[in-house]
């Protein structure tokens, strides 16, 4: 397993600026640290072997190793600012709908220490308060909305549960449950409130409730059910009650960290490890389905205690990265007690300065949105059902172990929580294990055992191998920076699967190519999903799988906008930037068994692309060897495709023709399904190598396959597709602008 594991502060940091490392122990007693710069990543026998080089810079000796644990869990917190010591008559509700009941006490509201309403382990509501606990009859069901509220009169020293399924009937007879206890009247010992969780022995959140709350209020008074009903669903009439002590409209400031209180005592509150924002609520029937349009149908927060955004772990150590180190991707090396073979790898971007160019003209586009995506993908979870998948036996490496073992350090977003919704959320203030050179990956296609970050390395290798400089610049510079940034450069190359992407980062890509930028797009599957940035959470990325797409969930009915900036999720493809029109070809089928060569097409003679061939001798297929599944063309491979945006000049100059039937076609695609949608048979599942110029005197080159790198990388950077490759680049390279083709010439 893994000793220690660790994270930095931050995954791209430039000259001159400092980065925190907090590492955890798993295990280790102590480490020593180092600071290496990563040129390949792949331990594979058959490829050109892991190279780093290390940085002489002293980080510090050896340091203790403390154990640091992981505490997912969701909630809301509310500060009572001393305002809760008067309360004597009161009532607190919610609307409710658990998504999972599984035997676990769960809390829905507390004002820690005086009264707390939740759900116990036979699925029955409960609520303490005075010494007193009750509960209902009745058992919950999963997936329905209830209202539950807790009062307290002082009069008639009365406690009073009510529960009442808002799913039982359409009309308003709903015959509520109530049960009553006799209570001694106490003060209100209580300093906060919190929503989805209370407060544990330990002072940290606990009993974390997953499934959605809908308004919950605090009042003064006792409230009969059917008033409290009426008035929960009104916001405005609510937030004018007279005996209303607090209400919180979690629609209010939807894309913040803040919970609005609406009630005159302004008791504001903060949610915890970022729960998903923007979800349906309780009146929510399909009347509007963007949450910008009818906020108050949207006023439900889904909690998950699988949800983690900031592990908030104490920095180890502090250093400052010396100002003449040159870009690229480098890593803070953890060598536990000794142990190099059990070494950990904090991975980062040293990007170029941040106030002027360094002189390179070619930059690596280090895609952290991708990272970030698949970051602590526990795939393994479910090894039969991947191995169908892939049409081969999975080897899990000892990093699966550890998220197997270790689930509280939060998902990727290609899984769900334990309720079945989907992973929206993904962050970096944790530990990534996945995103370290050596580790192996079941996703890369048979024979191969690399994905993302080292498949990645494939191509920093080969920068290297052809004496390259190289600027390394992160997608989270590119959606800050824009095409200020991307501006610097001649060329920027991609890496293998730059699968997710904002808005800022596609429009800079978009405007570097129109004004005469080179885009080199050595991957496949890219520029497919829409993700998005919080201005409010720094290093968390939200993704919503609307509509289409190969994907492990949906968001939901009605739950297709993202909360953190109110954008419609789902494919770029069906949001107006398709990657067809940046790229010239867009996602069209996956498989991870073995991948092809591409055979040559008619285009691959036209004058245009004379340059991308030269020095290469085949007539007929290129790429027919590599270290992802034995061939450049597969695991996840891109179509030209016209209907989708793909120039009309663009030439398609070689395509795989025939894939295994482990390939399939997409959702997307897959309009009416008939039996010739598998790889042997379908003519679009290819993967299409494309060339076009642009306007403005740029040039785009896309493999379309996120094999491509693989078989760079072959015979030590020496084959066709790394000279292909080395080709494009020099040119692409040379400031000379290109020139569009003649109107008459037709690309495919
Ligand atoms: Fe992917």
């Amino acid at each position: 397993m893994l000793p220690i594991v660790a994270y930095t502060d931050k995954l791209t940091v430039a000259p001159g600026e400092s980065l925190t490392v907090m590492a955890g122990s798993f295990g280790a007693r102590e480490y020593r640290a180092d600071l290496r710069r990563i040129i390949q990543g792949d331990t594979n026998p058959d490829g050109p072997g892991y190279r780093d080089e290390v940085v002489q810079l002293d980080l510090g000796g050896v340091r203790p190793a403390v154990r640091k644990g992981f505490h997912p869990g969701s909630c809301v917190i509310v500060p009572g600012r001393g305002m809760l010591a008067g309360l004597k008559d009161f009532t607190l509700a919610a609307v409710m709908q658990p998504t999972l009941l599984d035997g676990r006490e769960r809390s829905v509201i507390a004002l820690p220490g005086f009264a707390r309403i939740g759900i116990d382990e036979n699925d029955r509501v409960f609520a303490e308060a005075m010494g007193q606990r009750l509960v209902a009859r009745s058992r919950i069901v999963a997936g329905h909305w209830h209202i539950v509220s807790l009062s307290f009169s002082t009069k008639e020293q009365h406690l009073i549960l009510t529960v009442s399924n808002e799913d039982d009937a359409a009309s308003e007879d709903l015959l509520p449950e109530n049960v009553v206890a006799h209570a001694e009247v106490a003060v209100c010992s209580a300093d906060e409130i919190l929503i989805a969780a209370t407060r544990g022995d330990d002072g940290r959140p606990t009993g974390f409730f997953d499934g959605k709350i809908d308004r919950p209020a605090l009042f003064e008074a006792v409230m009969p059910h059917d008033v409290l009903r009426r008035l929960l669903a009104d916001f405005t009439r609510l937030s004018r009650m007279r005996h209303l002590r607090a209400a919180w409209d979690f629609s209010r400031s939807m894309t913040t960290q803040t919970i609005c209180d609406i009630s005159p005592f302004q008791l504001h509150g903060k949610i915890h490890n970022a729960p998903a924002r923007a979800m349906t609520g309780w009146i929510w029937r399909g009347q509007e389905l963007d949450w910008k349009k009818r906020p108050d149908l949207y006023s439900a927060i889904h909690f998950h205690s699988t949800d983690v955004y900031d592990v908030a772990w104490e920095p180890d150590f502090t250093f400052v990265l010396p100002q003449d180190l040159k870009s690229g991707v480098y890593a803070v090396r953890l060598v536990p007690d000794g142990d190099e073979e059990a070494s950990y790898y904090c991975v980062f971007a040293l990007r170029p300065p941040r106030e002027r160019p360094t002189g390179n003209t070619v930059a690596f586009l280090f895609p952290t949105c991708s990272y970030l995506a698949y970051a602590n993908h526990r795939l393994g979870m479910d090894v039969p059902g991947t191995e169908i998948g892939m049409g081969r036996a999975v080897e899990l490496d000892r990093h699966h172990m550890f998220l197997q073992t270790n689930p509280g350090i939060g998902f990727s977003v290609y899984e769900t929580h334990d309720d079945g919704s989907g992973v929206f959320h993904t962050s970096r203030l944790r530990p990534i294990v996945d995103l370290q050179p050596k580790v192996k990956s079941f996703l890369g296609g048979f024979g191969s055992n690399v994905w993302q970050f080292n498949a990645d390395t494939h191509i920093l290798g080969w920068l290297d191998a052809i004496g390259q400089e190289y600027d390394v610049i992160t997608d989270e510079d590119l959606h800050a920076e824009g095409l200020q940034l991307l501006s610097r450069y001649n060329v920027i190359i991609t890496g293998t699967h730059p699968e997710y992407h904002t808005h800022n980062m596609i429009a800079a890509l978009q405007g570097f190519t129109d004004r005469g930028g080179r885009l080199m797009y050595l991957g496949g599957n890219g520029f497919y999903w829409v993700v998005s940035f919080n201005e409010d959470m720094p290093g968390i990325m939200e993704c919503r799988r609307s509509e289409a797409g190969i994907r492990p969930w949906e968001p939901g009915h009605g739950q297709f906008y993202h909360a953190f900036t109110g954008e419609y999720g789902g494919l770029w493809r069906r949001n107006g930037r398709p990657p067809n029109h940046l790229c010239g070809v867009g996602m069209t089928s996956q498989g991870f068994d073995i991948c092809e060569p591409y055979y040559l097409m008619p285009a691959a003679n036209n004058d245009r692309a004379a340059f991308i061939f030269e020095g290469v001798s085949t007539s007929d297929k290129i790429g027919d060897f590599g270290l992802a599944g034995g061939g450049a063309a597969g695991l996840e491979v891109d179509r030209a495709d016209a209907s989708q945006g793909t120039p009309a000049h663009a030439l398609v100059l070689a395509s795989s023709t025939r894939h295994t039937d482990i390939y399939l076609m997409t959702p997307e695609d897959l309009l009416d399904p008939t039996p010739d949608w598998s790889g042997t048979q379908a003519e679009i599942i290819r993967a299409d190598l494309t060339f076009f110029e642009t306007p403005g005197g740029g040039a785009v080159f896309s493999t379309g396959s996120i094999a491509w790198a693989g078989s760079m990388a072959w015979n030590r950077y020496d084959n066709e597709i790394a000279q292909i490759t080395s080709n494009v680049l020099r040119r692409f390279n040379d400031p000379q602008a290109f020139t569009m083709p003649e109107a008459s010439e037709k690309g495919r």
